[in-house]
């Protein structure tokens, strides 16, 4: 019996892959086709995959071509699988010519022509069609990273960017694939390009004119306005946290959004980091027993006196709604008591150097400093009943964290790569909530009124403790 093995990710299952497979089946006795997993996707810049694994793998499956279906999981795999399955023949479609020559040291390798005018890519691309409008004067370094980060999402294109930013330093990202035993990888190099090589508006309402979405980076007092605005004109929206000044006004947006069937998401990057992720899901499944305290810093000096601080984005508006995050993810936003002790620097400008929050919850406490004033070790700990996950500096880039506990052998590391600081995959979630209505890691509504809620009370000088 000839046994012959295939691989790929089959999202969108198209006429090209049915061809590939009925051809591949045609050169043996029995077909085994590997579909890879979400992660190894992920790790390999295959991001905006749609359709979930089980749904690939079931539609696979309905074509009745495989014989077995596998999953691939890790670089190095098609080597295991090749000896594991006394494997004959290795088919892969042309595009691939060349980069599999490696695996003819264990059986055959062939390259079938490629169906011409078909991919999952462009299906993809057709399927989505979004295009995005950049509200960009708060926070052009951000602005940036987004216009960048854009580049890897097919099926969305920036339709405009209104700014009173200049020059934008802009990261040009080439993707290239660089297969090697099946793996891709991302190069990107930078460039600066003016403000006139963007397809640059007059004003917000010509933005919003010519786009179906729109990313908000302005300042903070500007948010409730410019998305009441693009909700209004029913455009879906993206927008840095905070979304507005006041839980009021965050629930009157989400009901606005729900009203409209639009999607309303808070843009706080770490949300969408695979390690923040992973280590939330840690927490649930009671690694570290009962949280009791959570320790959140998030600094980064800077003058005070800069025209952005001033303006609004300051120390507890840049870092209170990240720091905040794990706080209200983990811990909920039903507390009993929470304390806000602030040291200003211009009380006209609310402009603090440092800030500091704690929290009381009925089991146990928080705590977050922030500041641009002051500068800090930039770390997370959560500390449990059974142990403690501890994320170095700067923990809002979570690519690697520890499980400690109190006998140092059963310690464990865990590390997931971070491409593009989380942006790249808050904009695939973005992407795929419009598309489908639903995303795995969005920041829930209450997470994001209460955000606004803490901000509110640092405003109101009533209810914080002023340091001198
Ligand atoms: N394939 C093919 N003809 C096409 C598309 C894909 O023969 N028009 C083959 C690929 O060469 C590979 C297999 O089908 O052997 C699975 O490919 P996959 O990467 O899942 O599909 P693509 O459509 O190429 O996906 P993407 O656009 O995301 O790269």
């Amino acid at each position: 019996m000839k046994t012959v093995i295939t691989y790929g990710t089959y999202d969108m299952l198209h006429y090209g892959h049915i061809r590939l497979l009925e051809r591949a089946k045609k050169l043996g006795d029995y077909l085994i086709v590997g579909v890879t997993s979400e992660d190894f996707d992920r790790s390999r810049g295959k991001i905006n995959v749609q359709q979930s694994l089980m749904e690939r793998v079931e539609a696979l499956n309905a074509t009745g071509l495989a014989d077995q279906i596998i999953i691939e999981e890790y670089t190095g795999q098609k080597i295991d699988d090749i000896r594991r399955y006394n494997v004959d023949i290795f088919a892969i479609g042309s595009d691939w010519e060349g980069k599999f020559d490696y695996l003819k040291e264990f059986c055959d390798v062939v390259y079938l022509e490629r169906t011409q005018g078909i991919s999952s890519t462009d299906l993809r691309a057709k399927n989505q069609g979004i295009r995005l409008g950049i509200v960009g004067s708060g926070k052009p370094t951000v602005v940036a990273k987004y216009i960048n980060e854009c580049s890897y999402i097919n099926g969305l294109v920036i339709s405009g960017i209104f700014t009173d930013g200049e020059d934008i330093k802009l990261l040009d990202a080439s993707q290239e694939n660089v297969a090697s035993g099946g793996a891709e990888s991302v190069n990107s190099h930078s460039k600066t390009l003016k403000k006139s090589d963007l397809p640059v508006k007059n004003s917000y309402r010509e933005l919003l004119e010519d786009c179906s979405a729109v990313y908000i980076a302005s300042y903070p007092s500007e948010h409730f306005e410019q998305i009441k605005y693009a909700l209004e004109q029913g455009k879906h929206v993206l927008c840095e946290s905070p979304l507005a000044l006041s839980k009021k006004e965050v629930e009157d947006l989400f009901e606005l959004a729900a009203k409209k069937e639009l999607v309303l998401v808070e843009a706080i990057k770490t949300a969408y980091s695979m390690a923040y992720d992973r280590l939330l899901l840690l927490i649930k499944s009671g690694m570290i027993g009962d949280v009791l305290s959570i320790e959140s810093t998030c600094t980064s000096l800077a003058e005070m006196q800069n025209e952005n601080i001033l303006k609004g984005w300051n120390s507890i508006n840049t870092w209170g709604p990240t720091a905040l995050l794990p706080v209200f993810q983990i811990l909920g936003t039903d507390y009993i008591d929470c304390r806000i002790v602030t040291k200003l620097t211009d009380p006209n400008h609310n402009v603090d150097a440092y800030t500091k929050v704690s929290f009381i919850y009925k089991r146990s406490t928080a705590d977050i400093k922030v500041g641009l004033g002051m500068k800090s070790e930039g770390d997370l700990i959560i500390s449990g009943t059974k142990g403690y996950i501890y994320v170095p500096a700067p923990w809002w880039k979570t690519d690697y964290f520890e499980v400690r506990f109190e006998h140092s052998e059963n310690n464990k590391r865990y590390f997931y790569q971070l491409d593009g600081e989380g942006i790249r995959f808050e904009l695939v979630d973005f992407v795929k909530l419009i598309n489908t209505g639903y995303s795995n890691n969005y920041i829930s509504h209450k997470t994001s009124a209460e955000i606004a809620n803490i901000l509110n009370i640092h405003h109101d000088k009533r209810r914080a403790i002023l340091l001198g």
